[in-house]
C-alpha cells in the first residue's frame, strides 16, 4: 500500500475534523492550523508529534496537583466498577457526603452547606436560584436584581451571561435577564504593575451603594464578584473594596456571592479568595480543581443558615428546593474530589502556593523588561501579562499564546492578557523555564 501524499493526508484530517464544534475557539482557524495535545504528566503537556509544553494554566486553572494523578485516576476507575450512578434525586451515594463534609472543611467559616454541580456555569445559576429562594422565603420576593461587574466572568447559562462583564459573550444573545446592573471592574491607570491588591481602586465599591440608591437596596436579591477577576486577565481587589462592597451588603440587606471557580483551592495562597482577602461571602461557587479538573464537578457554598431557611421553610416530607442535575455529586466525580482532598491535604498545596507566591510574583514582573508589554498584575499565583494591541485588540494576544505553544509552553489567553496561572506543584525550575520561554516570545512580537 503506497503512503499518501502529505497534502492527502492533511486534506483527510481537516475532512474527520469538522464535525467537532469547538468552544470559544476560531473553529476555521484551529482545524487549518491545529495545536493538540495528546497526553500530559505532572506540570507537561505532549503535543502528538511528542513535543513537551509546560502548562502555565493549570490546563484552564484547573490542574492544581500536576496532570495525571495516579491516585486520582485509581479512585475513578474503582468508583466506575463499584457504583457507576446513581440519581441524586431521592437517592445518594456515601461519597456525596464524604465529599461535601471535607470541602466544608476548607470553605470560610459558617459557610458549611454543599450543593454539587458539574460545572462552574452551572454553579453560579444555581447560587443566584439560592438567593432567589432565600429572600422569597425571607419575605422579600421583591429582590429580584443582581449587581455583578464589568470584565467579570462568570460561566456560560443564562444566569451567568446576564452577569457577565465581557461583550463578546454577551452580545450576541439577547437581553439576557433584566435586572443586572455592573460596576465598574476595577482595572485602573494608576495601578499599573502593581504587585498584589492594588492601592487604588476600593472607592468603586460606592458604585453598590448607588445602584442601592437608584433602584431601592432592598430590590437587590446578590453582588457577585470574583475576589481576583481571572478571566479577563487577573484583576485582583483593591484594598478594601472587597470589605466595603460587604459593608453595604450587610447594611441593605443583599447577599454577598464569591465566584470562587479560579480563585478557589489555593490560586490566592489560601483556601479560597475569601480567606486570602479576609472577607466572608453569603455563597460561594467553586469548580475545577476541587477534582484537578480530572472530572467535572462544580460546587456552591452556603452560609448554613440560608440552608436551613430554605429546608426548613419547606413541606416535612417534600422537596425543599426545586433544583439540580442528573449528575449532580456524581460518583466519578466525587471519588475524584475526595482523591484530591487527599492530596490537598498530603501535599500541603495551599499552603505550598502561599510559600511560592512571592517568587511567582517576582519572576512574572520581571518581564516588565519586554517593550511590548503594557500591564502586568499578579496575586497569590497567578499573574496576567498585557501585551500591546496591535491593531485589532486581542490579535496580538492571541498570536502570542499560538507562538508560545509552538515554543513549548501552554497558556490562557484573553483578548491581549497573557495568563500565568500554573499547577501549584511547579518548582523553581518550571518557573523559570516558564519564564525564560515567555520572554522569548514577549521579545519577539
Ligand atoms: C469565575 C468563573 N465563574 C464561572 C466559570 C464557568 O465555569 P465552567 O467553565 O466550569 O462552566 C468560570 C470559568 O472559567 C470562571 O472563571
Amino acid at each position: 500500500m503506497g503512503h499518501a501524499e502529505p497534502q492527502a493526508q492533511a486534506a483527510e484530517m481537516a475532512a474527520t475534523m469538522q464535525p467537532y464544534w469547538m468552544p470559544f475557539s476560531p473553529n476555521k482557524e484551529f482545524k487549518a492550523e491545529p495545536r493538540m495535545f495528546a497526553r500530559a504528566k505532572g506540570m507537561y503537556f505532549y503535543t502528538p508529534e511528542g513535543q513537551e509544553v509546560i502548562d502555565a494554566s493549570a490546563g484552564l486553572f484547573c490542574v492544581a496537583a500536576g496532570h495525571c494523578r495516579e491516585e486520582i485516576a485509581q479512585a475513578v476507575y474503582e468508583q466506575l466498577q463499584t457504583l457507576d450512578f446513581t440519581a441524586p434525586f431521592l437517592r445518594a451515594h456515601p461519597k456525596a457526603f464524604e465529599l461535601a463534609e471535607r470541602v466544608s472543611h476548607y470553605t470560610p467559616e459558617g459557610l458549611n452547606r454543599i450543593f454539587f454541580t458539574n460545572s462552574g456555569s452551572e454553579a453560579v445559576d444555581t447560587a443566584m436560584k439560592m438567593a432567589l429562594g432565600y429572600h422569597r422565603i425571607k419575605g422579600q420576593s421583591q429582590r429580584q436584581m443582581f449587581v455583578s461587574r464589568e470584565r467579570a466572568y462568570h460561566g456560560v447559562n443564562m444566569g451567568g451571561v446576564a452577569l457577565a462583564g465581557m461583550v463578546n459573550n454577551r452580545r450576541t444573545f439577547g437581553l439576557g435577564l433584566a435586572g443586572v446592573h455592573h460596576m465598574r471592574h476595577t482595572a485602573l491607570p494608576q495601578n499599573k504593575f502593581a504587585k498584589g491588591q492594588p492601592e487604588h481602586g476600593a472607592d468603586l465599591a460606592e458604585d453598590l451603594l448607588r445602584f442601592c440608591n437608584l433602584y431601592g437596596g432592598e430590590n437587590i436579591a446578590a453582588v457577585f464578584v470574583e475576589p481576583t477577576a481571572g478571566s479577563f486577565g487577573c484583576l485582583p481587589p483593591p484594598k478594601g473594596y472587597l470589605n466595603r462592597l460587604r459593608e453595604i451588603c450587610d447594611q441593605q440587606g443583599i447577599l454577598l456571592v464569591f465566584d470562587e471557580v479560579i480563585t478557589g483551592w489555593g490560586r490566592m495562597g489560601a483556601n479560597f479568595g475569601a480567606q486570602a482577602f479576609g472577607v466572608t461571602p453569603d455563597l460561594l461557587t467553586m469548580a475545577k480543581a476541587i477534582t484537578n479538573g480530572a472530572q467535572p464537578m462544580g460546587a456552591v457554598a452556603a452560609r448554613q443558615d440560608i440552608y436551613d431557611t430554605i429546608t426548613e421553610a419547606g413541606p416535612a416530607k417534600g422537596v425543599e428546593f426545586f433544583h439540580g442535575y442528573t449528575y449532580s455529586a456524581h460518583p466519578a466525580s466525587c471519588a475524584a474530589g475526595l482523591a484530591m482532598m487527599d492530596i490537598f491535604a498530603k501535599e500541603r498545596l495551599i499552603e505550598r502556593a502561599a510559600a511560592m507566591s512571592p517568587k511567582f510574583i517576582e519572576a512574572v514582573h520581571a518581564l516588565q523588561d519586554c517593550a511590548v508589554v503594557t500591564d502586568i498584575r499578579s496575586v497569590g499565583m497567578m499573574a496576567a501579562v498585557d501585551v500591546a494591541v496591535d491593531g485589532v485588540p486581542g490579535a496580538r494576544g492571541h498570536e502570542a499564546q499560538k507562538r508560545l505553544y509552538d515554543a513549548g509552553l501552554n497558556l490562557k489567553s484573553t483578548g491581549d492578557a497573557l495568563i500565568i496561572a500554573p499547577p501549584l506543584v511547579c518548582e523553581d525550575k518550571h518557573l523559570d523555564e516558564i519564564i525564560t520561554k515567555m520572554r522569548a516570545v514577549l521579545k519577539g512580537l
